[in-house]
């Protein structure tokens, strides 16, 4: 039977072949719908992945702008079973699933975003000041790997544009929070007050806020993680929130490396302690290239930027074992890097995450992922035994012996 069907086998059937094998290389266990599979993805994967971005993300808010629209989305894919709210950062998450900065930098389609069910989205990275970002070409696919590299540099179009945007949303929504940035031509000697101008404009607009010290692409930002450089940086980012948000004070996070030594995530960890802060991000994207299906040669000629999506799966994982045994329940952990999947996130939440976050996966899962990963999570919990998703956090963990009680 098998012999038959291979003597059948054209070299047109072949060729076929090969194309959707190439393409079901893209999704990991659970594929993505096939209208978005075999129609949009390949249609899109033929663009520079800048301009896809700007495309499907543009058709997004395009569709939304058109009234009705983003109730009906909001009716078919935001997350609604109680069982997967979080009590978190003083709010309550519809789901624990959410968008990492970096899609929506200007916050434009927020909303959107939250209407095809993430349970929450970060905007940003905002700078004070607008800038362009890198030259382009500035963003890959490494798609043998689901992975991208991306070295935009903070494009966005500065602090006042966001805080316009903002002002004009329904806070009823969804959860919206802020993830700030050093604008590259301010010296280190003036970060702070960099940062201190955009957390002023944009805090008292923001569900939460994230001080990101971790990408890769802005020359000399990944030093500020560095204890005695983020102490002083922390402290008065926390100063301006209190200083401007008088009815309401958003919860405070850092965003950190996955390319921080153990040693210097269990630092950074005591000093969100010590400082009082709400929690951690982990991670960023790396700049780390090892264990890539992508010929050396291609990740090469790429050159240099943020690796993000599956290869960034376990170190991610790791770091976040760690920050869970050293700080246990006492800081809220937002577990990003790689995750594509519902049992991924269950694994991160187990971990010890209260929410998770995704970017890549979105690209190679599509439009539906944030609400087939809530739906999914629902089963899983259900399997283990857990009544709310929420009830899982920290399952799977333990406290290290050089942990730190407090
Ligand atoms: C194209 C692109 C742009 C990004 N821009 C930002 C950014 O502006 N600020 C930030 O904190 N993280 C940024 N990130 C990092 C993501 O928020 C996330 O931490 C990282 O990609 C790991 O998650 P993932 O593997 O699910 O993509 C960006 C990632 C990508 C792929």
């Amino acid at each position: 039977m098998s012999a038959a069907r291979t003597c059948a086998r054209t070299p047109k059937t072949i060729a076929a072949e090969s194309v959707l094998r190439r393409h079901a290389a893209l999704d990991p266990s659970s594929p993505p719908p096939m209208l978005y599979r075999w129609f949009l993805r390949p249609l899109l994967f033929l663009l520079p992945a800048e301009t896809a971005h700007h495309l499907a993300f543009g058709a997004l808010r395009f569709a939304t702008a058109i009234p009705g629209v983003t109730a009906v989305l909001r009716a078919l894919f935001r997350p609604r079973d109680p069982a997967l709210r979080v009590d978190a950062l003083g709010l309550t998450f519809d789901a624990p699933v959410g968008l990492a900065a970096g899609f929506d930098k200007n916050a434009e389609g927020h909303d959107a975003l939250l209407a095809i069910g993430f349970g929450f989205v970060e905007i940003g990275t905002v700078t004070a000041q607008a800038q362009p970002g890198n030259p382009k070409p500035r963003m890959f696919r490494l798609s043998a790997d689901r992975g991208l590299i991306n070295r935009l540099g903070f494009n966005n179009r500065g602090a006042e544009d966001a805080e316009r945007r903002l002002a004009k949303r329904a806070r009823a929504r969804g959860i919206v929070g802020v993830n700030v940035g050093k604008t590259k031509i301010v010296t280190e000697d003036a970060a702070i007050a960099d940062y201190e101008a955009s957390t002023a404009r944009l805090a008292p607009l923001a569900d939460y806020v994230v001080v990101n010290v971790s990408s890769p692409n802005t020359p000399g930002l990944r030093d500020l993680q560095a204890v005695e450089k983020l102490r002083p940086l922390l402290a008065a980012v926390q100063r301006t929130i209190e200083r401007t948000c008088a009815d309401r004070r958003p919860a405070l996070l850092v965003k950190i490396a996955p390319d921080l030594s153990d040693d210097d995530v269990d630092a950074v960890a005591d000093l969100a302690l010590e400082l009082g802060l709400a929690g951690i991000v982990a991670t960023n994207t790396t700049i780390r290239r090892d264990g890539l299906r992508t010929p050396d040669d291609v990740v090469k000629q790429i050159g240099a930027g943020g690796l993000s999506g599956a290869p960034l799966h376990d170190r991610s994982l790791a770091v976040l074992r760690r920050l869970r045994a050293r700080v246990g329940d006492r800081l809220v952990l937002v577990s990003v890097g790689g995750i594509e999947t519902a049992e991924q996130a269950w694994q991160r939440i187990r971990a010890g995450a209260t929410l998770v976050q995704l970017y890549t996966g979105f690209i190679y899962g599509g439009p539906t992922l944030p609400s087939r990963i809530a739906r999914d999570l629902l089963t899983l919990a259900k399997r283990d035994g857990f009544t709310r998703v929420s009830d899982a956090i920290g399952a799977d963990a333990r406290a290290t012996p050089d942990a730190h009680p407090r």
